[in-house]
This record gives C-alpha cells, sequence and structure tokens, in this order.
C-alpha cells in the first residue's frame, strides 16, 4: 500500500473524482461522522430556518425589511459587498466554506423559537443554488415573491437604467426584448437578465427537485404591494411562527411614495430607499403586448404547477391569463 504527501494525495484524488471538485457543503451535524469531528466550539443552529430566494424586482427588499419587524423573525447581517445580501449559494461566495456562511448569523437566543433567515434574490433562478441549499439546510422553508414577469422584466431593465449600464441607456425597452441573436453581446446579455428570471414555474420546478412540496410558498407580489398586512398573515402561518405579529399596526400607506411603509413613532412613515419603487414611464402597449405573448406558455405553466402544489393563484397571474385566451 503506497501514499504521497497531503498535496500531491489531493492532486490525485481529484484526477480520479474531478466531479468532486466543487465542493457541496453539508450540514456537519447531519452526519454523526461529520458531527464527531466538527470543532466542539462551533454550533450548527446559526443557519437560516428559511430563505427569500427573489426573483429580483418583485418586492423582496419589502419582504425583507416586513419580516424584520416581527419580533421572532432574525435576519442574516447585511453584507458589505454584495448589496446587503449574503449570496453564498448562488456565486463565489460559495467556495468561502460554511464557516463564512454562518458568520451572516447571530447565536439564536431560543434555537426552537427563533426564526433565521436570508434574502439573497438571484437565487430563485441560478441554476445551482436548490441543490447547494438542500445539502446545507435541507429542512429549510423557501419563500418565493413572484409578480407580473412583464412588469418583473421592466422594472429590471429601469433598475440598470439607473446603474447607468449601457444597454439599458442605449438600448429602448422594446428593443432589448425584441432584439435577435445577432443583437450586440450587451443587449443581449440585458435581454437574458430581464427576460429569464420571469419563466417562473422553470426555476420552481428546480426548486422542487431538492425541496418537498410543503417546504415552498409562493407570495403574490402584487398583493405584498397592495396589502402587506393580509400577505405578511400567510407568510407568518406558512413559516409557524408565533406570536402571530399582526402588521396593520406597524405599517402605513405614505401617498407621496405611492407605497405602504413603516409606521414610526409620532405616525411618521419610514419607506424604503429611492432604488424601490421607482417613477418611470409606463411601459408601451406594443411592448407589453410582445411581452404577454412571451410569457404566455410559461404562465400556463407556472399556472398548472400552482395548482399541482395547491396553492392560491396570485391574482396577476389569473389576470394576464384571462386577457391573454
Ligand atoms: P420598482 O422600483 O420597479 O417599482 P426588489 O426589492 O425585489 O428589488 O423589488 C423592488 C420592487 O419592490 C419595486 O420595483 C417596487 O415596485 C416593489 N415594492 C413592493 N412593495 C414595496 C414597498 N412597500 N416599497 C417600495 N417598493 C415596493
Amino acid at each position: 500500500l503506497q501514499t504521497l504527501p497531503p498535496l500531491q494525495l489531493a492532486e490525485k484524488y481529484f484526477q480520479i473524482f474531478p466531479e468532486e471538485m466543487d465542493p457541496l457543503w453539508q450540514n456537519p451535524c447531519h452526519d454523526k461522522r461529520h458531527k464527531d469531528i466538527w470543532s466542539k466550539e462551533k454550533t450548527c443552529d446559526r443557519l437560516p430556518k428559511f430563505l427569500v430566494v427573489g426573483p429580483q424586482k418583485t418586492g423582496t427588499t419589502a419582504l425583507h425589511l416586513l419580516l424584520t419587524l416581527h419580533p421572532a423573525i432574525i435576519s442574516s447581517f447585511p453584507s458589505p459587498v454584495t448589496f446587503e445580501e449574503v449570496q453564498f449559494f448562488n456565486g463565489p461566495n460559495y467556495h468561502n466554506g460554511i464557516d463564512w456562511y454562518m458568520d451572516f448569523f447571530p447565536f439564536p437566543s431560543n434555537v426552537s423559537t427563533d426564526f433565521m433567515f436570508e434574502k439573497s434574490a438571484n437565487y430563485f433562478d441560478t441554476e445551482l443554488v436548490p441543490k447547494r441549499a438542500a445539502a446545507l439546510v435541507p429542512r429549510a422553508k423557501i419563500i418565493a415573491v413572484l409578480i407580473n414577469p412583464v412588469d418583473r422584466a421592466y422594472s429590471w431593465y429601469q433598475h440598470q437604467r439607473a446603474h447607468q449600464d449601457p444597454a439599458a441607456i442605449n438600448y429602448t425597452f422594446h428593443q432589448v426584448v425584441t432584439g435577435g441573436p445577432s443583437s450586440s453581446k450587451e443587449l443581449l446579455v440585458l435581454q437574458s437578465r430581464c427576460l429569464k428570471p420571469g419563466e417562473y414555474a422553470a426555476h420552481l420546478e428546480r426548486w422542487l427537485v431538492h425541496f418537498q412540496s410543503r417546504q415552498l410558498y409562493v407570495v403574490d407580489g402584487s398583493l405584498l404591494r397592495s396589502n402587506p398586512a393580509l400577505v405578511m398573515e400567510g407568510i407568518q402561518r406558512f413559516l409557524g411562527v408565533t406570536p402571530i405579529f399582526n402588521y396593520t399596526q406597524a405599517l402605513m400607506f405614505d401617498e407621496s411614495k405611492g407605497f405602504w411603509c413603516q409606521r414610526m413613532e409620532g405616525g411618521r412613515p419610514k419607506c424604503l430607499g429611492k432604488s424601490k419603487g421607482r417613477k418611470y414611464l409606463e411601459m408601451a402597449p406594443e411592448t407589453r403586448a410582445f411581452l404577454m405573448e412571451y410569457y404566455r406558455e410559461h404562465n400556463l405553466e407556472l399556472l398548472r404547477l400552482l395548482n399541482r402544489l395547491g396553492q392560491t393563484l396570485p391574482l396577476w397571474l389569473r389576470e394576464e391569463l384571462q386577457s391573454s385566451s
């Protein structure tokens, strides 16, 4: 029997098993062999009980804020690098390992009643995320917020314009979404970021490969915007969090912002910043018509999927399918 020094041994190992070069972090406490070698100083309690997975521009920041108003719900610490989101499961941060991830969470004061969570809006449509999330937090609940994908696409375009993305500055929204395969690379990249996340059913199916349907909850993002207190009641019941917090007293509608905001002491509103709830021109009717057609099949798939899961259909979905039939 022969062996090699550690580094060469590792190289040899990965030559034989190249598929294992990409790590898949599991919860060390779910396997006795791992737990036995896991440092006594460490705990597996600093992991989320649920994830808000996005997609982007559906109201995820508003939902994040609403959740943190609940006395038993605790958010991850903000990341200074990734616009406050941890973004662990989707990108290079994953290679920082689970200690890095756990450092974003406090030590819960009561493991059974505290609900720690994390919101990273591009988890929803990033290919590898459901598999990675299920490996580390298999019992986590997953919340996705869906608005009409046509509006989501436009909101993303406006977001990119506000961030001076040259493609969003140089091309109209209509040009971006209708551009053919010979369009410039920058247009096609923006087109994909506008359109792909809105193909909701395909992304949800990927989550359902790794999580049970009872772990998944679809939030109607338009209802979250118009009646956040009602939506928050449903979310609390899905999570099983207690006490059920009554959001009606914690919120107030701000006419000038045009959105629900937090009611502060003295009855003053505290709203999300300028980048949330932007003011922009309405979408051109021909662009809306084009996108309604683009999403028709995807929305039908979503209808079938939500019916199969026994979840309430978002109002926007019913309206969209009625008007396109
Ligand atoms: P717009 O700025 O295009 O209107 P996200 O936080 O996922 O990026 O989503 C941003 C969107 O959240 C905003 O898009 C806005 O429409 C929506 N939203 C829902 N409720 C909101 C609220 N209470 N305050 C501000 N924006 C809200």
